[in-house]
């Protein structure tokens, strides 16, 4: 019998959360219909959204327009064909697809895992629906273990960090790229809070966070997404928030 080895192992499990990714990106693109405005998410599930709506562009007419939430989206956007706008040209966005660091019960988000959460809420904003696409590794009880990202102003930034720190009573850490701190397409940085499991109450938690001098943002995305569609191994589900703009 041939003994797999770890090395062996790993690119079979790493094919397999990007199979979900790409089924979870895809089959998002059932909400899209002709003449919508379409908030284009970042990272690397709503990337598949992004291909496959090039592909519906090309392939069969699909007339959409895009607004990117990052430089990387505008890229990718740009490069299989779809046609973008600003946002400030919109009186609103149709929908928005997006991924997310983590959803709970209750369809609230922590997002930024890719540092793009202040255009991605921006965008979200607008919009008059969110679907959320994600693999089932993203689905919590409560929201935390994966650390909170919260933009910041560059400025006095190791004081917020300790702002928040205090706040949250926990682990703050600047995002860094090497030696250098991960700088955002707005200019500013990142710090991850690292709360653990524990942010049951992330509507009261935002409003703390967002009183702090030099937080620009926080990666906290309360009554924002009305669907998430989630990839398992156990195929593609569809879940629509009760309390969402798109339930019956
Ligand atoms: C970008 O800043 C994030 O909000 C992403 O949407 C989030 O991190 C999910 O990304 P993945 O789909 O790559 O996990």
């Amino acid at each position: 019998m041939k003994i797999l080895n770890s090395l062996t192992i790993l690119p079979i499990i790493m094919d397999k959360v990007e199979v979900l990714k790409q089924q979870a990106g895809i089959e998002a693109c059932k909400f899209v219909k002709n003449g919508m405005k379409v908030g284009l998410g970042t990272g690397s599930t709503v990337k598949y959204t992004v291909i496959e709506l090039g592909r519906r562009i090309t392939e069969e007419g699909l007339e959409i327009v895009g607004v990117p939430t990052s430089l990387a989206t505008e890229k990718l956007a740009t490069k299989v064909g779809i046609p973008l706008v600003e946002l400030s040209e919109c009186t609103h966005l149709d929908i928005v697809i997006d991924g997310a660091d983590e959803f709970d019960n209750n369809y609230n988000l922590i997002k930024g895992g890719g540092a793009a959460l202040l255009r991605e809420k921006i965008v979200a904003q607008e919009s008059l629906s969110m679907i959320v696409v994600a693999d089932e590794r993203k689905m919590v009880g409560t929201l935390g273990a994966f650390p909170l990202p919260v933009e910041i102003t560059p400025f006095s930034h190791q004081a917020t960090i300790r702002q928040l720190s205090t706040l949250l009573d926990s682990r703050v850490n600047c995002r860094m790229a090497g030696d250098n701190p991960v700088v955002t397409d707005n200019g500013n940085y990142i710090a991850d809070a690292h709360c653990g499991p524990k942010l049951s109450n992330p509507e009261a938690l935002e409003v703390e966070i967002l009183k702090i001098a030099g937080v620009v943002q926080v990666g906290l995305f309360n009554n924002m997404c009305d669907v998430v569609i989630l990839a398992s191994s156990t195929g593609v589900e569809t879940k629509i928030n009760p309390n969402g703009r798109l339930a019956e």
